[in-house]
């Protein structure tokens, strides 16, 4: 089925005439004409058919028969674009999928938030140290977080850089997604001496084990390394913010009707940017990809069913992915209504669990976290409303990596307020360290388990 608008009604560059939210303001019009001259000329990030297999396995998940897991930086920074930050987030993100895999006995999809994760909404358009007051920093496609007036001036030339650095971290995760790297998620090289510090210590152990146990039976029987059982799919995914750039790379292609984002896999409208009538949602009606919508606590069932008509009129299986991020707070108040609302439109949706941006608070010394127990308990919460409710949550969206950082307290080592001083490398929100992100991946096993 093709929800494709006509195409006198859509072109990549209609939002132009719409109001576009949260966009960088280029000093130089010319320079950024030209820079996005070039951008479009360049080769694409992803194909077509990588995203037609996502989409479709987006329609199994929504039938209940794939669980999708979705993280990584909260900003990814062109500083961190070297081999042992992409390789542990690689290493965190496949084990985490192995153990949901094992626990809730379905395949898992894996979407990287990474390979051009490099645009971000700010609050406020300025930024005041000081006295001194100098555009916000709106993530490295734009400009560099550093205080001075060169650094925050937006420059064109890193629309460039962006997909370039995207290109490479593609280009690396491709390599060792199809070399033996899959092996990393073989229970030996897990580090898992934090479980003995978990309340839950005997479950995490049996989960383990049984895990360890799995993967050695598979081997057994087929004589082969369990991670080149079947080569391992990895998506990307990042926040579509700056229309310009998704516009540079949106393509037709041959035998394919219809358009293409192809700087990703799997682009999402933030929350600062589902206005119905804003440039951001006519820029996603248009194109072919799977999308995801981020869903806050201010989104009214109303709009949430308008956004489905819109986006997905043709009711097309595959298509649409709501990630709520109400908070701890607010998700028992928020989400029926809205799982009620969707119900009643009968259009397909996979819902998604985004943990994260509701539970953001700032210690009284100014540093940005997140409490693990909030970001437990929303996913848990989360896991029994859809089950009350004959919905079902089918994934998770996470901020996380493979480093060792202490951002988000909590957790089985009991990270504190002290500790976030240690080892706080985030630019922008705070993430889930390696341990954390496998806590959580057993906790949502836990969870579902219980459910049965
Ligand atoms: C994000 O995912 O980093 C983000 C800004 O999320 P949201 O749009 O949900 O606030
Ligand atoms: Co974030």
């Amino acid at each position: 089925m093709n929800t494709l608008p006509e195409e006198k009604d859509w072109q990549p560059d209609s939002w132009q005439a719409k109001e576009a939210k949260q966009q960088a303001s280029y000093p130089d019009a010319a320079e950024l004409q030209s820079a996005l001259v070039e951008l479009a000329a360049l080769p694409p990030l992803v194909t077509s058919w990588e995203i037609l297999s996502l989409k479709q396995q987006i329609a199994q998940a929504q039938a209940g028969e794939r669980f999708l897991l979705q993280g990584g930086d909260c900003a990814e920074s062109f500083a961190e674009c070297n081999s042992d930050v992409i390789t542990n987030r690689l290493k965190v993100l496949l084990q985490m999928s192995l153990a949901l895999t094992h626990g809730l006995q379905k395949p898992v999809i894996r979407v990287g938030r990474f390979a051009g994760q490099y645009a971000k909404p700010r609050s406020s358009d300025v930024e005041t140290r000081a006295g001194v007051t100098l555009p916000s920093y709106r993530g490295d496609l734009v400009n560099s977080v550093d205080f001075t007036p060169e650094a925050r001036r937006p420059d064109p030339k890193r629309l460039i850089q962006g997909h370039a650095m995207s290109s490479m971290t593609m280009n690396f995760v491709r390599s060792l997604v199809d070399g033996g790297f899959a092996d990393l998620h073989h229970p030996e090289y897990w580090n898992l001496s934090w479980v003995q510090h978990s309340p839950l210590a005997t479950e995490f152990q049996r989960l383990a084990d049984s895990l360890g146990r799995a993967v050695n039976f598979m081997e057994t029987i087929s004589g082969r390394r369990a991670g080149v059982l079947k080569r391992v799919d990895f998506y990307t995914s990042h926040e579509a913010l700056h229309l310009h750039y998704e516009q540079a790379g949106t393509r037709q292609v041959p035998r394919q009707s219809g358009w293409f984002d192809l700087t990703t896999h799997f682009p999402w409208i933030g929350m600062r940017t589902a206005a119905l009538d804003g440039a951001h949602v006519e820029y996603f009606r248009g194109i072919r990809n799977p999308i995801g919508i981020k869903i806050g606590p201010t989104a009214g069932p109303d709009q949430v069913q308008r956004l489905l008509e819109i986006l997905n009129p043709e009711s097309e299986a595959g298509r649409i992915v709501l990630i709520h991020r109400m908070g701890m707070s607010q998700i028992e108040s928020k989400l029926p209504p809205l799982i009620k609302a969707v119900q009643d439109t009968g259009s397909p949706v996979l819902w998604v669990c985004d943990p994260m941006h509701g539970n953001t608070e700032t210690t009284s010394s100014g540093i940005k976290t997140r409490r693990f127990r909030n970001i437990m308990n929303e996913t848990e919460t989360s896991i029994q409303l859809h089950h009350q409710l004959g919905s079902h949550l089918g994934g998770v969206h996470l901020e996380l990596t493979g480093e060792n950082v202490t951002e988000c307290t909590g957790g089985a080592r009991n990270l504190v307020e002290a500790d976030l001083k240690r080892a706080y490398k985030s630019i922008v929100d705070p993430r889930l360290n390696y341990e954390q992100a496998l806590e959580l991946s057993m906790l949502i096993v836990n969870k579902f388990e219980k459910l049965n």
